[in-house]
Order: C-alpha cells, then structure tokens, then sequence
C-alpha cells in the first residue's frame, strides 16, 4: 500500500477489534486550510480560524482500500470509517430487512437526503463503498468492525457489520441498527460526494451549495 506514512490514513484489516481512531492527516481543501499552511503561527490564526479548520471537507484517495478493509479519517472530530464491502456483504443486507429497526433509512436525521433517496438499504453513494461516522447511537463508543459473515458469540446468524461490546448494539454492513439492542438509530452516514473514481470528499453535500453539509 502506498501511503503508509506516520500522517497517513489508517488501513485496518478485517476486526483489527481497535476503537481508537488517529488523528489521521489528510488533504484539507479549501480557503482555511491553505491560510493555515502559510501562516500556522501569525494572530490571524483564531479560534475563527481553528473552528473553520475544524469544519472543512477532508479529502481521502480510496484507490488502494482491499475488500473488507477499513480507512478511518477524522472530520470534525469524529471518526469517519470508509469501509469497501465484499459481494457476499451486499448480497446478504437484504436479508437483514425485518431484523432492522429503520431498514429503509426513514430517520432523515441518520444519513443525508440524496443517500436515502438513491440508497435506503446500501446507504452509500457506490455500492461496494460505505462512509460511516463510526460512533454509536447509543452512547458515543466507537464500534468494533465484524465484517466476515461467520458465527459470532453475539449473533450465531451474523451477516458482517459493527459490534458495540460496551452495551451490545449490533449494525449491520451499511450502519443500519438492530432491533432490540440499546442503540435508538442508524449510524449517521456524513454528507460526502466522490471528485473523481477513487477520490472521496468528506463534508460536501453535492445537493446543497454550503458545504458545511448536514451531519
Ligand atoms: S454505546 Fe454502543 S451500545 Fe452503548
């Protein structure tokens, strides 16, 4: 993989079981991240400035993410997991249907408009690629990744998809909740659009002009 470096993304491999996330740097577009390479240090550098920071798109090349692996990015200070799904994973969500409390992607505060509106079951802008904010909805820990389809201590039926020990909320391959675990809804899928093939912005709602985005 080409982009190992101490400030790269982080590749996990299928339940690596980390909840931690790094402060992954990647490409920060726009007018606060430039202002800020150039002058890190001057008082133009405010907390307006930082905020603005905080809020900006990140970009992420996903050319060389491998069927069931993981990138994890940092937008607004929550982690961001984009995870490539395998066949048997996509094939196998809509048997998951009457197992899940919104199938179909109904709580709009889960996931922006275009994505419910193109994707309810996938959640995803491709197919194969799902973009999650990787916290739980329950009490904000951050989710194991089990994304083989194989017996599970906790589901001997499991299908892949993200296990939170700390209370035992079970999501399925594209962040969509159980039903009868603690967690009240979906992971939220962050407004995000691709600039090219293997390019994905973070932050961006392509249908709105503020790219401030809805999550
Ligand atoms: S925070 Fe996930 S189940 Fe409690």
């Amino acid at each position: 993989m080409a982009n190992q470096g101490v400030n790269d993304p982080i590749h996990e491999p299928v339940n690596a079981g980390r909840r931690r996330f790094l402060t992954a740097t990647t490409a920060v577009v726009g007018a606060a991240g430039v202002a800020a390479a150039a002058v890190p240090f001057i008082k133009s550098w405010n907390p307006s400035a930082r905020a603005k920071l905080a809020g900006a798109p990140v970009t992420a090349d996903i050319s060389a993410l491998q069927e069931g692996e993981r990138l994890v990015l940092e937008w607004r200070g929550q982690p961001i997991w984009i995870v490539k799904r395998s066949k048997a994973v996509l094939d196998a969500l809509p048997t998951l249907d009457g197992h899940l409390r919104d199938p179909r992607s109904e709580n709009p505060e889960q996931q922006p408009a275009y994505i419910a509106e193109a994707s309810p079951e996938l959640r995803s802008i491709k197919p194969d690629v799902s973009v999650l904010v990787g916290l739980c909805t329950h009490l904000g820990c951050s989710p194991e990744m089990k994304a083989e389809i194989r017996p599970e201590p906790f589901d001997p039926e499991w299908k892949g998809g993200y296990f939170c020990p700390c209370h035992k909320s079970r999501f399925d391959m594209a962040g969509r909740v159980f039903e009868g675990v603690p967690a009240p809804t979906n992971l939220v899928v962050p407004p995000h659009h691709y600039a090219d093939d293997t390019t994905i912005v973070i932050g961006v709602d392509p249908t709105q002009t503020n790219s401030a985005g809805a999550a």
